[in-house]
């Protein structure tokens, strides 16, 4: 191989590979053992030549790796992932290395997880299950595990993008709730299938649901009784849930995070959780992740779960094939976009246009 092509892990699928090979990349894969890789680490693993790195979301992407990525004369870079908090993107232009992200492969994969969450906090499933195991069943009973019941009741969403919508329209078709939401661009396409799905109800004697575009995330999760947070993480959505807007939700409501962690004030969460029994969260994300805040983990109305949205094989295999794709595309000089509704190019503004 004349090119050669670092992935920081090894990733599901072999077809990535290929692509590679087949394009006269030499490609290199850290099997080393341990789950997180340090700078030092990614910077040895670059060495004195790489033309392009797949990295994962759990690396600092900065000013140090950029540098020594440009030092061996590499081209690209691509997060397998589609949120890239952890890249600093103007270290990377100013190294002249082009970054990719992995969107549209996990959209629907995660936000079938949130509303797997949804549905297992709303219906106490794991608690159930818990119990089940325990062997505390000794009989059927009116008052055991009572939840909310889904239908007809409102479904918050802050960030109303690709993942957004797509969990917006699984719970408003699914499960007939009513939408508020609340995003910086006016969503058209889920407003117009919100109020078809709502005719079509009508016209066959149900009642119809509807839509709101909400001025402001907090009056969303007044609102809302499940929310689910779908924005990308910055300085204006850091700790959006906090202690005071927690308590301006519903005493029962269900809040899901399948974003980022420091999205919710942990902490706040957790004290939150203690003093409402009848609120419940289900969280993928976490605020220090790999780790928990104290006392969560005891909190028996928190599901909780190791960043898994978008841990389906079929998304995983594209979340690779894409990343290889974005390395590859800028090595070769050409735009490997087919579809710009399904994939975007290069976050470098640079880049070649798709074809
Ligand atoms: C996963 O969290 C991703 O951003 O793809
Ligand atoms: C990410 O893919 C989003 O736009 O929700």
């Amino acid at each position: 191989g004349k090119y050669r092509v670092v992935s920081t892990k090894p990733m599901p699928g072999t077809r990535w590979i290929n692509l590679l090979i087949e394009q006269d990349c030499r490609v290199e894969i850290c099997t080393e053992k341990k789950t997180i890789l340090s700078v030092e680490d990614i910077v040895a693993l670059i060495g004195d030549k790489c033309d392009g790195v797949i990295g994962q979301l759990t690396e600092d992407w900065g000013e140090v790796l950029f540098s020594a990525l440009s030092r061996a004369g590499g081209k690209a870079f691509s997060n397998m992932a589609v949120g890239y908090n952890n890249v600093d993107v103007n270290a990377a232009n100013k190294y002249g290395i082009a970054v990719g992200n992995t969107p549209g492969v996990l959209t629907e994969t995660t936000a079938e997880l949130a509303a797997s969450l949804s549905l297992a906090a709303a219906r106490r499933i794991v608690e159930a299950d818990e119990f089940m195991r325990a062997g505390h069943y000794d009989g059927w009973l009116p008052n055991l595990f009572v939840g909310n019941l889904l239908k007809g009741q409102t479904v918050g969403v802050i960030g109303a993008g690709r993942i957004g919508s797509a969990y917006a329209r699984m719970m408003v078709e699914g499960f007939k709730m009513n939408l508020i939401y609340f995003d910086l661009y006016q969503s058209t396409r889920l407003e117009k299938f919100v109020t078809a799905y709502g005719e079509f109800l009508k016209a066959n004697g149900e009642v119809p649901v509807t839509w709101r575009r909400a001025s402001s995330m907090d009056e969303v999760l007044r609102e809302a009784d499940v929310i689910s947070l779908h924005p990308v993480l910055d300085k204006t959505t850091f700790h959006l849930v906090n202690k005071e807007s927690l308590k301006a939700m519903k005493k029962d409501a269900i809040l899901i995070n399948c974003s980022r962690g420091p999205v919710i004030d942990e902490a706040a969460l957790v004290e939150h959780l203690k003093e409402n029994p009848m609120f419940r969260v289900g969280l993928d994300v976490f605020e220090d992740e790999p780790y928990m805040k104290p006392g969560l983990a005891d909190m028996k109305n928190a599901i909780i779960v190791p960043h898994i949205a978008s841990a389906s094989k079929w998304t995983r295999e594209g979340m690779a094939t894409l990343a290889a794709l974005n390395v590859l595309g800028k090595i070769k000089q050409y735009p490997v976009w087919a579809d710009p509704n399904r994939v975007e190019p290069f976050l470098d503004e640079n880049a070649p246009p798709p074809a």
